[in-house]
């Protein structure tokens, strides 16, 4: 059986993006059609300055999301990262395999250092290593296939290249994985700023739908969407992004293609009327389960205990097999 693994960072109340980019395809196709495996990434949120009281409370309304989203724990494994040591075991043997090179080339750890340092602050070494960690998750479960959204397929791209040279030099030991994008909303922009992604641990802006926004503020966020000169609804990306980027939204909630929609458009206003109608309706029931979740937190509990025993008992000989292929001695 296919085995899948995807995450979720907790640093920041989660988006419209996470949503359409990554959640509603795990719990909609992936968790019927696979093994698979989600995770509360805990660990990849300590790569910048960070309060931990705050990250508590985001991992825990972050799983919460996610099965209030619909992930179901009778047919997949939700947990978070930190409870099972394989992900950090197996990341210093990886360590052992990426080079300071490769990882320099990352865009992400490109444009975030560069922020951090016109900002004048310091660079935490984790960083740089953070798509290391990000192969352990993944080769750890010796996973197929990983979806996430557009901006992480260069962290896939890096995970396949590590597994292949491991296997090369210390033989068949991980999976070759990889990335699956979903059709549609692959990367979800913000309303405010088309030219950039909706992201949770950006500055809260009016471009920004939250998963828990109440309805008549996403209504609000969408009606004021920045929409592009002229009037005609077209679906181009370059000369159009703010209407491009409100039709792949609508088309995602409504599984219909961004191009054929535009055709059923003569003013920009009926576009963000029926794009807010059709996010409201797919948020509803999510905020509703979400309300329910955490009226009983030893419930949520319970799946991520039970959730991270079984990640556990994946990862475990996994990351032995690992130990014991590089040359460590067995502990016996
Ligand atoms: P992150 O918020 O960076 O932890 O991402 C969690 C998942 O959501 C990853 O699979 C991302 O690719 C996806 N994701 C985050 N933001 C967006 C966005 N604006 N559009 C599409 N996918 C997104
Ligand atoms: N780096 C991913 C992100 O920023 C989150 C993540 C961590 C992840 N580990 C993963 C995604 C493993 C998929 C598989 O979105």
């Amino acid at each position: 059986m296919t085995r899948i693994f995807s995450g979720i960072k907790p640093t920041g109340n989660l988006t419209l993006g996470n949503y359409l980019g990554a959640l509603r395809r795990w719990v909609q196709v992936d968790q019927h059609q696979a093994d698979a495996l989600f995770s509360v990434v805990d660990l990849h949120a300590l790569t910048i300055e960070h309060d931990p009281a705050r990250v508590r409370a985001l991992s825990r309304r972050t799983a919460a999301l996610m099965l209030a989203a619909g992930l179901d724990p009778a047919l997949c494994t939700v947990f978070v990262q930190s409870h099972v040591d394989e992900h950090a075991r197996l990341s210093y043997l990886l360590e052992c395999v990426a080079t300071d090179g490769e990882l320099r080339r990352m865009i992400q750890y490109k444009e975030k250092s560069a922020r951090a340092r016109a900002a004048g602050e310091s660079v935490r070494f984790s960083l740089l290593s953070y798509p290391v960690l990000m192969t352990a998750d993944i080769l750890a479960y010796r996973t197929d296939e990983v979806p996430v959204g557009e901006d992480q397929t260069q962290h896939v791209e890096l995970t396949r290249d590590l597994a292949v040279r491991f296997n090369q030099r210390y033989g068949e030991t991980f999976t070759v994985p990889k990335a699956t994008a979903p059709p549609v909303a692959a990367r979800v922009m913000d309303l405010q700023d088309p030219t950039s992604k909706m992201g949770k641990s950006h500055e809260a802006g009016a471009g920004i739908v939250y998963l828990l926004d109440d309805v008549d503020v996403v209504r609000k966020k969408i009606m004021r969407a920045v929409t592009d000169s002229g009037r005609e609804v077209t679906y181009d990306r370059e000369a159009r992004p703010g209407v491009a980027n409100l039709l792949e939204i609508l088309a995602a909630c409504r599984d219909g293609d961004p191009a054929v929609l535009a055709g059923a458009y003569d003013s920009y206003g009926a576009l963000k009327k029926d794009t807010a109608d059709a996010v409201i309706e797919v948020l509803r029931p999510l905020r509703e389960r979400y309300a329910a979740l955490v009226a009983d937190p030893g419930a949520m509990d319970t799946v991520l205990r039970e959730g991270a025993e079984r990640a556990r008992g994946i990862a475990r000989p996994v990351v032995d097999a690992a130990y014991a292929a590089v040359g460590l001695v067995p502990a016996g």
